[in-house]
């Protein structure tokens, strides 16, 4: 494809993403498709000869575009948010139209220098200390993974990366509550410590992990001989958006000796309103910290940031220096690719730039103001209706809700509630996730979609209430 070619099709498609988005509340908001049907419309080789692009819009609009969940509509509530506002959308086109990649500083100077410059925004934003220095990784779990691998390195003072599962240490241990994310215990799996020397700390009534029982357990491994290395504290879990007590686990922590891990992927977006910050009152005592602007904030998918107190640590963990990659001013730059496990980079920076330039600070403070009064509205609306429950407290914009129809229990009561929340789904009218809590199964509602307004809210507590009538 040529310049005057590409410049055809991308005005095309740009019209199509646009008219997409101004009309995405029309379209039902979890596809219809059923599994494999997509596949089926699809040849099973490649083309001999080369397509004309017309007819590949033409397979998008009639195979791709039914076959989509569509988590930018109004009423998507599943999951968590992952906002995709259109500034960020144009500086995600302008990273992979620019084509660069970051290897080193050289390889692409500003690639580098934007992305310490909107981490240190960022850093401002959500009101950490200069003490922070941040990267931007593709997901939490990436990040995860690397907070879990530089405690393991810490604790076992660099032996494990010399000699690797072989190295003779006694055995490592990670803490983490029972609705911390899936990701810590995969981590925890990928970095070597193996499952079981994964601890779960019971959590109190609100899904808060316990600081007493952190305690008890790191003298029940120290008193076994082992060597208690990490724990992960979550500020917003996934199930309930729970706030694990930062602070009192920081003191543990520090008492002990362990690296503290703060996952806020979710919550993270949150900390740009400084009176929501008491949600994580203590981070400065963490080593390390993930969240993700690609859920809520409005970055567009893939960006999640981790930020650091030790860069020279994680740079001692991450670096490799082949010879192909040296250049003469590598003692003056930050080369990123010691600062995670991928060697080569996308310029995700632009996307970030983009939105928080375009919205400003206050332009993205205020959805996010409006989405937690959404939440705590129709968490109102659910408390005073006779059989509905809110199961945990909302801090943020996630609500937990059953309804219980009297003389329903047990098993019966998790099969009527999935039935109800399936029928929504199918419905295509919103997309709730179910999900477990307290061993009973309940339905998440998930606020925070560019577009959820009030009446949205009003829309979808009417259609809850339709299908358990
Ligand atoms: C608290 C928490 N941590 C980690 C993750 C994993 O995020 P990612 O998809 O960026 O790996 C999620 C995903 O929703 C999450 O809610």
């Amino acid at each position: 494809m040529n310049p005057e070619e590409f410049r055809h099709y991308g005005h095309q498609l740009i019209d199509r993403i646009a008219d997409y988005r101004a009309n995405i509340e029309n379209l039902p908001v979890r596809s219809p498709v059923t599994p494999g049907s997509i596949r089926a419309q699809l040849p099973t080789a490649p083309p001999e000869q080369p397509e004309a692009f017309d007819t590949i819009f033409s397979d998008l609009d009639s195979i791709i575009l039914p076959g989509l969940s569509h988590f930018q509509h109004p009423n998507f509530y599943g999951y968590f948010p992952a906002n995709s506002e259109l500034s960020s959308v144009l500086g995600d086109y302008l990273s992979t139209g620019l084509g660069v990649i970051g290897l080193s500083w050289q390889s692409s100077p500003a690639l580098t220098e934007l992305e310490e410059v909107v981490t240190d925004w960022m850093r401002q934003m959500v009101g950490l200390s200069d003490a922070w220095s941040g990267v931007i990784h593709d997901t939490a779990s990436t990040c995860t993974l690397v907070g879990l691998i530089s405690a393991r390195e810490r604790a076992s003072n660099y032996a494990l990366a010399k000699d690797g599962l072989q190295g003779n240490t006694s055995r490592l241990i990670v803490y983490a509550s029972a609705q911390s994310h899936s990701s810590v215990e995969k981590a925890a799996l990928l970095a070597g410590y193996g499952r079981a020397n994964l601890r779960i700390v019971p959590t109190d009534a609100s899904y808060a992990m316990q600081p007493d029982a952190l305690v008890e357990a790191i003298k029940a491994d120290l008193a076994n001989g082992f060597t208690p290395c990490a724990v992960v504290a979550t500020t917003g879990t996934t199930t309930s958006t729970a706030i694990d007590p930062i602070g009192a686990i920081a003191e543990i922590a520090k008492q002990y000796g362990l690296w503290l891990h703060v996952d806020a992927a979710m919550a993270g977006s949150a900390m740009i309103l400084p009176d929501y910050r008491w949600m994580w009152e203590g981070i400065e005592g963490a080593d390390s910290i993930v969240f993700n602007p690609h859920k809520w904030l409005g970055v567009a998918f893939d960006s999640s940031l981790y930020y650091v107190r030790d860069q020279e640590h994680l740079i001692r963990v991450m670096s490799t220096n082949p010879s192909y990659l040296q250049t003469a001013v590598d003692s003056q730059v930050k080369n990123l690719r010691d600062w995670g496990i991928p060697l080569g980079r996308r310029f995700r920076a632009l996307k970030l730039w983009c939105l928080i330039r375009e919205q400003g600070v206050e332009g993205l403070q205020a959805r996010l103001r409006r989405d937690l009064a959404n939440a705590q509205w129709l968490s109102e609306q659910i408390k005073a209706a006779p059989n509905w429950r809110v199961l945990a407290p909302v801090p943020l914009q996630t609500i937990c809700v059953r309804h219980e129809p009297a003389g329903l229990e047990g098993e019966a009561l998790d099969a009527y509630t999935q039935h109800w929340c399936e029928r929504i789904n199918q419905s295509g009218g919103a997309y709730l996730t179910p999900a477990v809590l307290d061993g009973r199964w309940m339905v998440r509602i998930s606020i925070g979609s560019i577009l959820t307004e009030r009446h949205h809210l009003e829309g979808l507590w009417a259609l809850m209430q339709s299908v358990v009538s």
